[in-house]
């Protein structure tokens, strides 16, 4: 039996977990969920943005699903975004961000890539400050962490090469022409590391290309890795191919247990009307059973979210009229019926 914690957060938060629960309850798994609180309601209500009791549940869990929590612009003394703060206690430095063709107009087609962003320094330092009229962010670039978010793309190229039988190729992108002492150690680490897997074909592009060709030709990419803030950027572009942040996955893994995350934040926009796109927490909570073994299971999950989109039903960011429980309940439907086909006698 496996624990999941479900911290809903703030905003469509509260909208698309649920709806990811749902789908996970409905694959009939041995698992058990328990919820915990994070975010600005919760710093409003209780002086916390991220709870001692949160991250206590988090840690006794096999994994947790985050939805999004609403951080204000500019200074607010006492509170941190409860993802960085949970990112940092756990030390999962890694996040991975896929990347992948939808059924559906709003999706371009043929794109399966990988963004592999560095999830624990670079200009996330933390390290800020004014200086009368001058403000400083210092971009924290360390050996330790370069080299090892380069093993974990690498480790990543090796596995999508495998599943798909396409030769492994990884992009390493930075902006070492200008940023020629940070990026600079970013780049040689990641070459470095790069050569202990001659099998992957290794290439360098600048971040400010790379922008554009993810646009231009993103079907030519398979794994990128970056640091922090370039990978945030980049992630939320590409989403865009494949029909934006209500579509988009991540898993942030490291030393602790892992956290899956919709890309997206709380859409304060939107949020409380029921239209929230649940896919791409749906689609976190799949990255979730395959690292917690239930491959099986997370296929099926895709392959009902693609049932589901197949079929028309979306919501209205993807341009459709499908409220969350619409859509959530189409994609339940599809699950219970892969369930019944497969205990048929
Ligand atoms: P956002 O991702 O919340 O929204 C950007 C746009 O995309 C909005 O128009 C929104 O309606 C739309 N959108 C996002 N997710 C959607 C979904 N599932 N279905 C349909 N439409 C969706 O980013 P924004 O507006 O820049 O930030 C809002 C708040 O979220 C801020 O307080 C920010 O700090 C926070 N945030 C939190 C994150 C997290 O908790 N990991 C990540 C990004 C932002
Ligand atoms: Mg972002």
């Amino acid at each position: 039996m496996k624990t999941i914690c479900l911290i809903p957060g703030d905003g469509i938060g509260q909208e698309v977990i649920p709806a990811a629960a749902q789908a996970l309850r409905a694959l009939d798994l041995d698992l058990t969920f328990v919820e915990a609180e994070a975010g600005f309601d919760c710093f409003q209500r209780c002086g916390e943005a991220l709870p001692a009791a949160t991250l206590e549940k988090v840690r006794q869990s096999d994994a947790a699903l985050f939805g999004a929590t609403s951080s204000p612009s500019g200074e607010m003394r006492g509170y941190r975004s409860p993802i960085l703060a949970l990112r940092r206690e756990l030390n999962l430095y890694a996040n991975l961000r896929p990347v992948l063709s939808l059924p559906g107009d709003f999706s371009q087609p043929g794109i399966d890539l990988l963004i592999v962003r560095e999830n624990s320094e670079g200009l996330y330092s933390g390290r800020e400050r004014r200086e009368g009229d001058t403000a400083i962010a210092e971009r924290v670039i360390t050996r330790a962490a370069s080299e090892r978010i380069v093993r974990v793309a690498c480790e990543q190229a090796m596995q999508r090469a495998h599943r798909r039988g396409t030769p492994p190729t990884l992009t390493v992108v930075h902006k070492a022409n200008v940023l020629k002492v940070s990026d600079g150690l970013f780049r040689e680490c990641a070459m470095r590391v790069a050569q202990e897997y001659p099998q992957i074909a290794v290439r360098e592009v600048l971040v400010d290309a790379a922008a554009m060709k993810l646009v231009k030709s993103p079907q030519s990419f398979d794994v990128l890795v970056t640091t922090n803030l370039f990978g945030d950027v980049l992630s939320d572009e590409a989403s865009a191919l494949v029909g934006g942040l209500g579509v988009a996955a991540s898993a942030n893994v490291g030393d602790g247990t892992p956290v899956f995350e919709p890309v997206h934040g709380s859409a304060p926009d939107i949020a409380g009307q029921g239209i929230a796109n649940p896919v791409g927490a749906m689609l976190s909570a799949a990255m979730m059973l395959d690292t917690l073994g239930q491959s099986q299971a997370a296929l099926e999950l895709r392959e009902a979210i693609h049932a589901t989109l197949t079929a028309g039903v979306c919501t209205p960011d993807l341009g459709g009229a499908a409220t969350t429980g619409e859509f959530t309940c189409a994609v339940c439907q599809h699950l219970a019926h892969v369930e019944s086909e497969v205990k048929k006698p």
